[in-house]
């Protein structure tokens, strides 16, 4: 395979991805103290998910990433952009794809916290590999579930999958610019 079709592949899959980054970066913004376990603690005695997880960063993290898509439709709509630039093929599969792509970033993230509290990392505490990657297991797994033809035909499906692996690569590197840029503006406690 060329590599400027490697390319343009990955951009696209980036492109059907956006909500995901806008969703994720976007709940710093609107968390609150609201914790989702409300503050109960697991079997182990540590916190289900923590502090870091609130219904203002899930919530409003969410519906940003699905005004983001939202937005990106309108900005597609009307030009001969192939389906590889497109959330599906009527407005209730679009709809559906961008919420589950945008809500599942931080579902994705929300299990990680699970994980981490388990493993007894405060909130907070980079655990690399985990904290890039959530996301995106995240919205494959809801992807794969709820939406399984669309995903297979945009992600898998003949060389669709050079996409993935070419986000897998990108994904580290924006995780990294968009926390130095959330601590130097003061949101994120951490540049991690
Ligand atoms: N945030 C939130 N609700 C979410 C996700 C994020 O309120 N569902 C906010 C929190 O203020 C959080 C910040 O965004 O501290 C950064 O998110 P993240 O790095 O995912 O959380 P951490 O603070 O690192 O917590 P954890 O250790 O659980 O990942
Ligand atoms: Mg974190």
């Amino acid at each position: 395979m060329l590599v400027t079709e490697a390319l343009v592949i990955t951009v696209q899959t980036m492109w059907l991805l956006l909500p995901l980054f806008i969703s994720n970066p976007t709940a710093v913004f609107f968390g609150n103290d609201k914790p989702i376990d409300g503050g109960r603690t697991w079997r182990d005695g540590k916190r289900i998910l923590g502090d870091g997880k609130s219904w203002g960063g899930l919530i409003g993290g969410t519906l940003t990433g699905i005004l983001g898509g939202l937005i990106m439709v309108l900005i597609i709509h009307n030009t001969s952009a192939s389906q590889y630039w497109l959330f599906g093929n009527n407005t209730l599969q679009v709809v559906k794809n961008i919420c589950l792509i945008s809500f599942g970033a931080l579902f994705g993230d929300m299990i990680a916290s699970f994980f981490k509290r388990r493993a007894n990392f405060k909130r907070g505490k980079a655990v690399p590999g985990l904290d890039q990657y959530d996301m995106i297991v995240g919205v494959c797994v809801l992807l794969a579930v709820f939406s399984r033809p669309w995903f297979i035909q945009q992600f898998l499906d003949s060389t669709r999958w050079v996409g993935l692996i070419g986000v897998f690569i990108l994904t580290p590197i924006l995780h990294r610019v968009a926390n130095i840029i959330g601590y130097k503006i003061g949101i994120k406690q951490v540049p991690w």
